[in-house]
């Protein structure tokens, strides 16, 4: 069987291509409004101590399974898990675990798209100066006036998954490259001076200690099972969305070393984001546990009070819906390529059909803000719902397959071979970690959560 083949979907122009499409699918709004609200529902310190714990020992081993299963497959993770485990010789219905990727791709961007729809709203809000001295409570109803109207928030969901599908449809690698090169860096910079403004309001230091001063007793079952969810969240795994990337990699390429840079990069983003959202929780007496609006409420108030911050503030939410929208295209981009592979649709198609879908979807978030803010299902609204379902059962269960799919279904010499670990030792240590470790500890999080 060949493996020298290419994608028929293009290639990467190099190895660092591949990291910033991959950082840019990596970093999104996982990591700078999801990661805050998440740690202050679930008590800080503990949490974050078993979110970093998870990145390093489920998350990184399972990136660079994925990628080394996309680069040998060199096709949509639906057919790459077919001919892959065809040639382990096992059963073909693997192809079904790329399935579930496709379709929790697809649950994720119809609400990932509301959220960035609001990082839209935000830049407008922004630009007309409404936050120069704002006050807690000013922020706060800025934030509900936006929230509790479904057609403003219909019409920013629209836009954001227009512009996604854009370039979803002239395929991924052209443009993308350029902007996360540029814009990414921004971002983290603008990031950096968020975190100065932290550290002049007086309660920095309260901030640092909440996020990792670690108090075991607040950590439920539950926040383990969102501690790990986070983890692939965050780093766009146990869907198929950076193994349809590693199927766009050249051969020679050093598959751990990319890991290891794209998972620091990416935890950097939401620890720095962490460090300077706190502190004002702290300094304004708001409330840690705000749920999906913490950031909303939050930041703009330190874009109120600081010099300049209503163009840093424009900017601000400008890179911030941009890192959104390179996150969003890798949602969608395992249902287009499966599209184009199997029904032969041609791109522009295949991205208007998934993308017309993903929104009628949205609606549901977006009237669970309003319409239906009192429809529970299992006590949780709609886009609560999805968002659990997706991050903290689908993803973890992906990867677990993930996990075994590489540990124990492909070739060992294969997987060795695309690999390519420098030592031997690494080798092993990997091999340990997806045959067993990882394996072993999803299940005992999901079991544990029974008790
Ligand atoms: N990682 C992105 C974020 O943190 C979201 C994302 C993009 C994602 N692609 C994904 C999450 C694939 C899970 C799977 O915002």
């Amino acid at each position: 069987m060949s493996d020298s083949r290419g994608s028929i979907h293009g290639e990467w122009s190099s190895r660092w291509a591949f990291i910033l499409a991959a950082t840019g699918s990596a970093v999104g709004l996982g990591n700078i409004w999801k990661f805050p609200y998440i740690t202050g529902e679930n008590g800080g310190g503990a949490f974050v101590l078993v979110y970093l714990i998870c990145i390093a020992v489920i998350g990184i081993p399972i990136m660079m399974a994925e990628i080394m299963i996309g680069r040998r497959g060199r096709r949509s993770p639906i057919n790459t898990m077919r001919v892959l485990a065809k040639q382990g010789r096992h059963s073909p219905h693997w192809k079904y675990l790329g399935w579930t990727g496709v379709v929790a791709g697809f649950l994720i961007i119809s609400y990932y798209s509301v959220i960035a729809g609001w990082a839209m709203a935000y830049v407008f809000r922004s630009a007309g100066a409404a936050f120069e001295g704002a006050t807690a409570d000013g922020v706060a109803s800025i934030f509900s006036e936006l929230v509790s109207d479904p057609e403003r928030l219909i019409a920013w969901h629209s836009i954001f998954m227009v512009l996604t599908m854009i370039v979803v449809s002239r395929g991924v690698a052209s443009g993308l490259e350029k902007a996360v090169r540029y814009l990414m860096p921004s971002l983290f910079v603008l990031l950096l001076l968020l975190l100065g403004y932290s550290m002049s309001t007086g309660a920095f230091m309260q901030g640092v200690s909440f996020m990792f001063n670690p108090n075991f007793s607040a950590l439920s079952g539950e926040a383990i099972l969102i501690a790990m969810g986070h983890a692939f969240f965050t780093l766009s795994l146990g869907m198929g969305a950076i193994m349809v990337y590693g199927s766009y990699l050249n051969k020679d390429t050093s598959i751990a070393k990319t890991s290891i840079t794209i998972a620091l990069a990416d935890t950097s983003v939401a620890l720095v984001a962490g460090l300077a959202i706190f502190p004002i929780v702290f300094a304004n007496d708001l409330e840690a546990a705000a749920g999906p609006g913490l950031i909303f409420q939050t930041l703009p108030l330190a874009f109120g009070h600081m010099p300049g911050g209503t163009l840093f503030g424009t900017l601000f939410f400008i890179l911030l819906v941009f890192a959104a929208w390179s996150s969003a295209i890798s949602l969608i981009e395992p249902a287009v390529t499966w599209l184009v592979e199997t029904l032969h649709m041609d791109r522009v198609r295949a991205s208007v059909y998934s993308g017309l879908a993903a929104w009628l979807l949205g609606i549901g978030t977006v009237f669970s803000f309003n319409l239906w803010s009192d429809v529970t299902f299992f006590g949780k609204t709609f886009f609560d719902l999805l968002d659990y379902l997706t991050a903290n059962i689908m993803l973890p269960l992906g990867g677990l397959a993930i996990a075994l799919f590489a540990g124990w279904i492909m070739v060992r010499g294969t997987v060795k071979e695309e690999l390519k670990l420098q030592h031997p030792r690494m080798f092993q240590l990997w091999y340990l970690l997806v045959r067993y470790v990882t394996p072993v500890a999803v299940i005992i999080v999901f079991i544990s959560l029974q008790g």
